[in-house]
């Protein structure tokens, strides 16, 4: 393990991106309740090359399952002029972009002000030294491991290096945030997500479009487990 502060056992969100959009209720509920956090992906065709949803489908999810941890993952931008419309719906953990938000420590203490566990992402080709003077604003730090725009992509394995990183960075400074991986995390890498010390797996097509979603999660934690 790369990071003795590490969370055990390994947590699971399923991202939503790649559930049926006509049936999105059916798709959580095939979960039998068996994620950790629910992750919603903010797209504005614009920072990514796909849309998605708005904070209307944040407010449902919560209204739907009070209990779920929803984790929501903005990739818009600039990523300050969308923090209001977030922070109404009160997700569990709201994360922006290093690369969309010119006004990083505003935008993260705005989170914080508001309620809502701040995190900040980084795209594969973003260092991790970027984000060093934030990391003692934030509960999480999400890393991609594809371009963000769409679920399906292929794991880019050079990034759980900046998870290890991340892991000493932590320990060194005494913080506490957790370390989420985002893109391409199936039966195949979550492994090696696991060993670099991620503490949170995203998985949306590993997820959702696997013939049995429950069983999929379950197989991704006995492997999170062994690893
Ligand atoms: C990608 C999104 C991801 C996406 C992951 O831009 O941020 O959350 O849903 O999908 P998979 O797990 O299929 O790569
Ligand atoms: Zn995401």
């Amino acid at each position: 393990m790369a990071g003795s502060l590490q969370v055990t056992p390994m947590l699971i969100a399923p991202s939503l991106l790649s559930a049926d959009p006509l049936a999105m209720g059916a798709a959580i509920d095939a979960l039998h309740g068996d994620f950790d956090w629910l992750h919603v992906d903010v797209m504005d065709g614009h920072f990514v090359p796909n849309l998605s949803y708005g904070p209307a489908l944040v407010k449902a999810l919560k209204k739907r399952y009070p209990e779920a941890v929803l984790d929501v993952h903005l990739m818009v931008e600039p990523g300050e002029d969308f923090l209001d419309m977030f922070l109404a719906a009160k997700p569990a953990y709201l994360t922006v972009h290093e690369e969309a938000c010119r006004h990083l420590h505003r935008a993260l203490t705005k989170i914080r002000e508001g309620g809502v566990k701040p995190g900040v992402v980084l795209n594969p080709a973003t260092p991790v030294e970027l984000i060093e003077p934030v990391l003692p604003l934030v509960d999480l730090v999400l890393l991609m491991s594809v371009d963000p725009g769409f679920g399906g992509q292929s794991f880019i394995p050079e990034v759980t290096q900046k998870a290890v990183q991340l892991c000493r960075l932590r320990e060194a400074r005494k913080l506490s945030f957790l370390i989420e991986m985002d893109g391409g995390i199936s039966a195949a890498t979550i492994a090696q997500a696991r060993r670099s010390g991620v503490d949170v797996a995203v998985m949306g097509s590993a997820v959702f479009a696997a013939p049995d979603p429950a069983a999929a999660v379950a197989q991704a934690r006995e492997l999170a487990a062994q690893a």
